[in-house]
C-alpha cells in the first residue's frame, strides 16, 4: 500500500504510531504543513485527504494509506500560486504566515462543503440545500483555524475574493 502525497506515491511509515503531520514534515520533507498545538485545537496542520480537510496531527499516517493527501505544496508553487494564495497576499491575510498553509487548505475544502450545501452551526435552516455564503458562515466554518497574529479579517476577504463569494456582513 501507499499514500498518494501531492500526486506522488509514498510508502507509509514503518512505525504505525507516526502522525500524518509528522510523516509529512519529517518523512516527506513537506514542511509547509505546520504543527501548532499538536492536539487538534489550532488548525495549523490542516491538509486535504481525498479532498476533505483533516487535522493531520490527530490522524495517523497509516490511516491515510491508499488515500490522496494534498498539502500546501500540492496546491500551488511560488511560480504558480493557487488563486487563494495570491488573494492572501493581496488582502494581507497573513502576518507571520505560520497558520497560513492550514488556513488555505481548510478554506479550499470549506468552500466545497458550502457549495455542496453542508450546513454549519450558524446555518438557519439545516434543510436548505443552497446556503448563502454570508460572512457569518465563512467565519464559523473557518473557526477551527486560529491565527495568533489576528489576520482573520484579511483571511475572510481573501476567501471571498478568490472564490467570488458575494457576502454580506
Ligand atoms: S497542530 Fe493540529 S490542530 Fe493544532
Ligand atoms: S499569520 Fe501568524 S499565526 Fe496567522
Amino acid at each position: 500500500m501507499a499514500l498518494i502525497v501531492n500526486g506522488i506515491e509514498a510508502p507509509p511509515p514503518a512505525d504505525p504510531r507516526v502522525s500524518l503531520a509528522d510523516y509529512l514534515r519529517d518523512h516527506r520533507h513537506l514542511t509547509g504543513t505546520k504543527i501548532g498545538c499538536n492536539q487538534g485545537a489550532c488548525g495549523a496542520c490542516t491538509v486535504l485527504v481525498d479532498g476533505t480537510r483533516m487535522l493531520s496531527c490527530l490522524m495517523l499516517a497509516v490511516q491515510a494509506d491508499g488515500r490522496s493527501v494534498t498539502t500546501i505544496e500540492g496546491l500551488g508553487t511560488p511560480e504558480a500560486l493557487h488563486p487563494l494564495q495570491a488573494a492572501f497576499v493581496e488582502h494581507d491575510g497573513l502576518q507571520c504566515g505560520y497558520c497560513t498553509p492550514g488556513q488555505i487548505c481548510s478554506a479550499v475544502a470549506m468552500v466545497e462543503e458550502l457549495r455542496r450545501g453542508m450546513p454549519s452551526h450558524v446555518t438557519g435552516d439545516v434543510g436548505e440545500t443552497t446556503i448563502a455564503p454570508t460572512r457569518e458562515e465563512l467565519r464559523e466554518r473557518m473557526s477551527g483555524n486560529l491565527c495568533r497574529c489576528g489576520a482573520h479579517n484579511g483571511i475572510i476577504a481573501a476567501i471571498e475574493d478568490a472564490f467570488g463569494l458575494e457576502t454580506a456582513a
